[in-house]
């Protein structure tokens, strides 16, 4: 599956198809750079996830390269570009 429909539909699920928030937090690039996030920083969470609050870990389920580019893409906006849904 195409990393973007990987963002917009799996993680899109809890953090809205446009990525503004849901059940977890907005992930656009404007609220994760106004807090400091960096790309380590997401990778973490996003590998390993928040057992304990509804936010699953991917390390099982996406490789490595594939976490750090959605990191690296959650940051500079890619998958809000067109093609993502609404
Ligand atoms: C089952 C719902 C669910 C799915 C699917 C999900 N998340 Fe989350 N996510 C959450 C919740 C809930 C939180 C907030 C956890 C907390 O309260 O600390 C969160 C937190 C996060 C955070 C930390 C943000 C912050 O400000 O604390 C990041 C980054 C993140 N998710 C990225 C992703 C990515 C990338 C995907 C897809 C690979 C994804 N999430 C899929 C529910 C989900």
């Amino acid at each position: 599956m195409p990393l973007r429909e990987v963002v917009t539909e799996d993680c899109g699920a809890c953090h809205g198809g446009r990525l503004r928030g849901g059940l977890g937090p907005d992930l656009t690039p404007d609220r994760l750079r106004q807090q400091g996030w960096t790309v380590d920083a997401l990778a973490q969470v996003i590998r390993h996830g928040r057992p304990d609050r509804a936010m699953p870990g991917w390390a099982g389920v996406l490789s490595e390269a594939q976490i750090k580019a959605i990191s690296a893409g959650l940051l500079d906006g890619r998958f809000l570009t067109n093609g993502a849904r609404k």
